[in-house]
């Protein structure tokens, strides 16, 4: 017995060379299982015919081809499985790639809303008034006769209703309210002084609308009470509510005026924010811009309200915010306020 091998040795070995070399050829499952019939194959396969020929070969080679038999047999199992695995390794891997989601391209952009120009004109108002210790109020639209007019010394088939055409809910008795004045009342009614109040909210008034006037719109009405109060601090808050809402460098100026629940009453205007004060077309070539009401709070209303005019005095100012709004961003169409044209609205961002 020499080292050489013997033929069914080679034969082996050739066999197992080429079985090697088809296996790595094979891509498919059927592949997979056409190979392994041909050389695995219980009835016909190659090796399987090797082995069940061991009988027939002398005692002394038979061991030796069988165990070379059984390891290539052994290594052609394992090799198969291999490739089995692989191949279902490959399959996978294709699979995702058929399946692939770009998670890399950029979502849809979800549209940001923002503050409409009037809310964020009122914000800034209770922000600068808050600074000043002025308590926010909010109260009712829909008014009688008496807090809307009467308790502000304006008595019927006085004169100064008609500058305020009413929208009546029960003629004489309940209408909306003309101006948010009526809340100085409420307040007054609600609580003790000393009163720092600001009311915010919406007035109505049966007006021939134009780019200028709304039939509703927003007024804020200021209020103090105390026991010492006078036209200096009217002035004072009232100016610098103009100069935070406008400008560090705004002049205001007061001039005479009736209103029937202050007394005295006077007016005030700031000096134009488009041609400080030069004259151009927004402010009429006056130079000075019209802002709102304002005066000492009238004896009679005091009186009203059961508060002693001999201890307690005060002031009272209101204006639109729609007119702060306008001059502030340039608007001059009031009715772009409420007509939700997102074209307009976009541009407040
Ligand atoms: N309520 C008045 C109006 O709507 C504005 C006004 C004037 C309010 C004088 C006041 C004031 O508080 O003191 O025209």
């Amino acid at each position: 017995m020499t080292t050489a091998q013997t033929q069914e040795e080679q034969a082996l070995a050739a066999l197992r060379e080429r079985a090697v070399a088809e296996l790595a050829a094979v891509t498919t499952g059927d592949g997979l299982e056409e190979w392994r019939t041909r050389y695995l194959g219980r009835e016909r396969g190659e090796l399987t015919g090797i082995l069940k020929g061991l009988g027939k070969l002398a005692p002394d080679q038979r061991k030796a081809v069988g165990q070379a038999a059984n390891a290539v047999k052994a290594d052609l199992d394992r090799l198969l499985e291999e490739r089995r695995q692989a191949l279902r390794a490959a399959e996978r891997a294709a699979a995702l790639e058929r399946e692939r989601l770009d998670v890399t391209l950029p979502g849809r952009v979800i549209p940001r809303g923002h503050v409409h120009p009037l809310s964020q004109t009122i914000r800034d108002i209770v922000r600068v008034m808050g600074e000043m210790g002025f308590q926010l109020y909010d109260g009712p639209e829909v008014e009688t006769d008496y807090y809307n007019f009467q308790a502000l010394n304006i008595p019927p088939d006085h004169p100064a209703r008609d500058m305020q055409d009413t929208f009546w809910i029960a003629p004489g008795q309940i209408l909306l309210r003309t101006q948010t004045s009526p809340m100085q009342i409420h307040v007054m009614e609600h609580m003790r002084p000393p009163v720092r109040a600001i009311v915010i909210g919406k007035v109505y008034r049966n007006e021939a609308i134009d780019a200028s006037h709304e039939a509703i719109f927003h007024q804020v009405e200021g209020l103090l009470i105390d026991e010492t109060c006078t036209m200096a601090d009217l002035r004072g808050v009232v100016e610098r509510f103009a100069r935070e809402m406008f400008g560090a460098e705004r002049k205001v100026r007061f001039r005479p005026s009736y209103f029937p629940f202050t007394e005295p009453s006077a007016e005030f205007d700031i000096d134009c924010i488009n041609c400080n004060g030069a004259g151009c077309r927004v402010c009429k070539y006056s130079g000075w811009l019209e802002m709102g009401g304002s005066g000492m709070v009238d004896p009679r209303v005091l009186r009203g309200v059961g508060y002693d005019p001999s201890v307690y005095r005060g002031f009272a100012f209101g204006l639109g915010i729609e007119r702060i709004a306008m001059l502030r961003y340039g608007i001059d169409e009031i009715r772009a306020f409420s007509t939700n044209d997102l074209r307009f609205l976009r541009q407040f961002t």
